[in-house]
This record gives structure tokens, C-alpha cells and sequence, in this order.
């Protein structure tokens, strides 16, 4: 596939940055260029927002019937549905992740994920409200307005279809920042959105780094509300800036650091593959992955090595080959610090069960690490690595196993292994966080809530939970008489 060098979307528009900058995209499986696209700061920014503005306030589409607006979209949800090959090829090629995935997991989920806020958009209404008084009292959901997004890169195209969805279902118009390292699919994802007839200015897409472009949107004074996806270091910045300048409205979805845990009494061999497929799913890049694994002891020497023997028949290797189960890690930066973690937990006296090693001499590839003997201080148990990296540690007291579980800055997601029912609904009750998994792992879907607890964030993406984050409430009072 030969990809097309990009430029900046603005107002159904595709220009140079205005500074005439561009920069280079690496494929992370080979470390060749891929292509370069435009890179916008505050300047191009400025000028997305106004077109957004413009949009929003006299543009037609929050004004449009929901339905019409439902449709539009639901139009560029068929067309990503015929362009699902070449979508499912680019993000590979720009991210590392193995076709496998992309065809089965992220162009379904996306798709979905569009579709299903095509379908809202005409849902989304508010309440009548019986008050005191003679009055007639009701409430009415009215979009945010001009909404920032910024989106990181481990799930380029899905990402922006959480964020897309709800945003232009509700009439939002948006700016988008795609992360520096995955721009392709965004910018192909907004081609889609104008082929299927999205008004000007309602969508506009802009690569670019975090301080300039990124901290542009956060900052902008006529931006309404940011949502934001990245690293809780990043958050809290964004965070910042919002309220430095207009207060605008902010939505988290941040990192984590989430415990599996696997009792006694479950089944083994169902649990190793929901170990394996918590923390090696798209190279452990994920930020609900699995990454703390807490074994009843018990087991713990029975299960890792069950483990050990199926992590060392994952196939690691080139992404676009259909066989591969890992591909590479998104870039250098991120291949650096996954190994430098590998280094401190080996320093720190865990053991290397198997793994803790590139993978290749060319790309940025790691081979699925386990280890074992992990201490709950130790620096690979508590700070979010991003890799194919899990951590093993035993446990005997099911309540000092819940306080292990939420020793941690992060909530995002647990999940839990055993056929005992009431334990599995206890734990469920006990883990502080946004989702619990019970016998599964990584399991999505657009109608369910997703985001975090404690430092993972707050703000619930997806289901109708997202429509809060880009609505507001106006209550209306009527006096009767
Ligand atoms: P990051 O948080 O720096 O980047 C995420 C997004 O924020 C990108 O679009 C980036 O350009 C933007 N950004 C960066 N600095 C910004 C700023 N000052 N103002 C506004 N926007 C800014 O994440 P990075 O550096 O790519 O990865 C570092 C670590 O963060 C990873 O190793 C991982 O632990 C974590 N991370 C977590 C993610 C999650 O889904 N929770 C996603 C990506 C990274
Ligand atoms: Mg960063």
C-alpha cells in the first residue's frame, strides 16, 4: 500500500499548516518513513476552532433534525465499513499491531461505535419534572458547543470514533488532535466523514504535538470542553490549562494499572488465556491491560507455568503478516521505556519468568515478558509500563488480596477468575474501578460505559453515559397561570 503524504482538515478543507511545516511518520515495524503529514500549532488551531465556532453557531448541524444528523453518520459508518481493508492496513502500518487485529477488533469496534451514535442522535432528549407550584418544569440536553479532542495512539481510528461519536451525535462540532505517532487513520476517518456529507467546520483534524497544538486546544479560550485520552501526567496539565483560561469543561480517560486476579477455583486453562489476552492484546499498549496478576498461591506455581508455555507460542512478528498474535510497540520512545522497565525489575530482584527482550534486531519489537517473585513496591507493580509486560505475585487472604488490588494511584479496570459466584459479585463490589471483568478480559462494546476511577480520570466514554460529557442541562420554567 502506498500512503498518501497528509495534510491538515479544516472546514471540510485540506491545507498546509500555515507555518508550512511537516513532519515524518515511521513505520514501527520496520523503522522506515512511512510518509509526512502537516503539522499544525496554535496558528492552524485558531483557525479550526473559529470554523467550528462558526459551524456551531450558524452551521446547520445542531439545527438539523437528529434524525438527518443520525444519518450522516450512519452514512460514514457504511463507509468505513467499505473502506475496513485499507483502514485496518494503514493503522497497521502507522501503529504496529497485527492485521489480525485491526481487521477483527478495531475496524468492528469503531464501525460499531458510530453507528450506534448515529442511532442516539435522535434519543437524546431531557425530562418533564413535576415541581411545585403552578409551573410546568422541563429540562432540555443541548450540545457543549465547539469541543477539543485529543486522542493518543494505541488505538488511533478507535479512539476517534469514541470521541466522534457522541460528540456529533449530541451537535457538537469538533477539533480534533490525533497523537504525532498515528495520525493516518484520523485524517483518512475525516476524508470518510466528508464523503458522507458532514457540513463545514463541524469536524476538523489536525496532527500535531502535545505542547503546540495540543496545549493550543486545551488552552483555546473559545473552546468549550476538552476530552482527553493519554497519560495521567498529560491529564493533569490539560487540566490545568482549562482552568487557567475559560473552564472549559473536562473529560479524563487516563492510565492505569489494573490487578487479574485468578482464585484456586477457576478454570485454568480459561484464565491463562485471559491473562495472555489481558496483557499481550495490541502489545500491552492498552491502558486497561492486566498488567498487575495476582495468582492464589496455591496455584501460583501450576498457573505460570501454563502461562510460560503458551506466552512462548505467541507469534511475534511482522503486523501485516494474518499469523501474527504481537507486532511491534508504536515507536522508539515507547520501545526505550518498556525495556528500561524490564531493566528496573530486574534490578529490583524479580524474576524473568520469560521474555524481558527485544524481540528483533530491526523494529520495535518485545518479546510477551513475565515475571515473578514481584513485590507489591517494586516500580514494575505500580507505574503503568505500556508493554507486553506482566507482573506475578501471590496471594492467601482473599481481604488482603482487595487492599493489594486497590494499593494503586490507578482505577481503570480488574478483572476476576473463579466459578464462586458470590466471590466474583464481592470482589466486583470491593476493586475500585470503572470496569470489572468476571471470567473475561478486555471485553467492549459501544453501548457499555468505559473510563476510570481515582487518577484514571473521570468522565464515562461511551453507551448513553457519554452523552453527559457533551451535553449540557437547561431547565425551563413556565408559570401556568
Ligand atoms: P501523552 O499523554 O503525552 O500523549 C497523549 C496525547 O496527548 C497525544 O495526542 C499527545 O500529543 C497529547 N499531548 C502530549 N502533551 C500534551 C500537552 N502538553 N498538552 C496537550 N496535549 C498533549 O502520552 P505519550 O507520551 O504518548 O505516552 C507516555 C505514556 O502515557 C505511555 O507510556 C503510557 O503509559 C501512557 N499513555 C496512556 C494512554 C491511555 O490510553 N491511557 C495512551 C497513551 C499513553
Ligand atoms: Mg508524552
Amino acid at each position: 500500500m502506498t500512503v498518501k503524504p497528509g495534510k491538515l482538515f479544516i472546514n471540510n478543507e485540506w491545507v498546509d499548516a500555515q507555518s508550512g511545516k511537516r513532519f515524518d511518520l515511521i513505520n514501527p515495524a520496520t523503522e522506515a518513513k512511512l510518509t509526512d503529514v502537516a503539522e499544525a500549532d496554535k496558528a492552524d488551531v485558531d483557525v479550526a476552532v473559529r470554523a467550528a465556532r462558526r459551524a456551531f453557531e450558524s452551521g446547520p448541524w445542531h439545527t438539523m433534525s437528529a434524525r438527518d444528523r443520525g444519518r450522516i453518520m450512519m452514512k460514514a459508518a457504511n463507509l468505513l465499513d467499505k473502506y475496513k481493508d485499507e483502514f485496518a492496513e494503514l493503522e497497521t502500518l502507522n501503529n504496529g499491531k497485527p492485521i489480525g487485529e485491526t481487521k477483527n477488533v478495531d475496524l468492528p469496534l469503531s464501525i460499531q461505535c458510530l453507528e450506534y451514535y448515529a442511532g442516539l442522535a435522535d434519543k437524546i432528549h431531557g425530562d418533564t419534572i413535576p415541581v411545585d407550584g403552578n409551573f410546568f418544569n422541563y429540562t432540555v440536553r443541548e450540545p457543549a458547543g465547539v469541543v477539543g479532542q485529543i486522542i493518543p495512539w494505541n488505538f488511533p481510528l478507535l479512539m476517534a470514533a469514541w470521541k466522534l461519536g457522541p460528540a456529533l451525535s449530541t451537535g457538537c462540532t469538533v477539533v480534533m488532535k490525533p497523537a504525532e505517532q498515528t495520525p493516518l487513520t484520523a485524517l483518512r476517518l475525516a476524508e470518510v466523514f466528508q464523503e458522507a456529507g458532514l457540513p463545514a467546520g463541524v469536524l476538523n483534524m489536525l496532527p500535531g504535538f502535545g505542547p503546540t497544538a495540543g496545549a493550543a486546544i486545551a488552552r483555546h479560550p473559545d473552546v468549550d470542553k476538552v476530552a482527553f485520552t493519554g497519560s495521567t501526567e498529560v491529564g493533569k496539565i490539560v487540566m490545568e490549562m482549562a482552568a487557567q483560561t475559560n473552564l472549559k469543561r473536562v473529560s479524563l480517560e487516563l492510565g492505569g494499572k489494573a490487578p487479574n486476579i485468578i482464585f484456586a477455583d477457576s478454570d485454568l486453562d480459561a484464565a491463562v488465556n485471559g491473562i495472555m489476552r489481558g496483557i499481550f492484546f495490541n502489545q500491552g499498549e492498552v491502558c486497561c491491560a492486566g498488567s498487575r496478576l495476582f495468582v492464589e498461591e496455591k496455584i501460583h506455581d501450576q498457573l505460570l507455568s501454563k502461562l510460560q508455555a503458551s506466552v512462548e507460542k505467541l507469534v511475534v512478528g511482522n503486523p501485516l503478516d494474518p499469523k501474527t498474535q504481537m507486532g511491534a510497540q508504536v515507536s522508539e520512545e515507547q520501545f526505550r521505556k518498556i525495556l528500561g522497565y524490564i531493566e528496573t525489575g530486574k534490578q529490583q530482584g524479580a524474576k524473568v519468568v520469560t521474555g524481558g527482550a527485544p524481540a528483533a534486531n530491526k523494529g520495535y519489537f518485545i518479546k510477551p515478558t513475565v515475571f515473578s517473585n514481584v513485590k507489591d513496591e517494586m516500580r514494575i507493580a505500580q507505574e503503568e509500563i505500556f508493554g507486553p509486560v506482566v507482573c506475578a505475585m501471590s496471594f492467601k487472604d482473599t481481604d488482603d488480596l482487595v487492599k493489594r488490588a486497590n494499593n494503586t494511584v490507578y482505577g481503570l479496570s480488574a478483572g476476576i477468575w473463579t466459578r464462586d459466584i458470590g466471590k466474583a459479585h464481592r470482589l466486583a463490589r470491593d476493586i475500585k474501578a470503572g470496569t470489572i471483568w468476571v471470567n473475561c478480559y478486555n471485553c467492549f462494546d459501544a453501548a457499555s460505559p468505559f473510563g476510570g476511577f481515582k487518577q484514571s480520570g473521570f468522565g464515562r466514554e461511551l453507551g448513553k453515559y457519554a452523552l453527559e460529557l457533551y451535553t449540557q442541562v437547561k431547565s425551563v420554567w413556565v408559570a401556568l397561570d
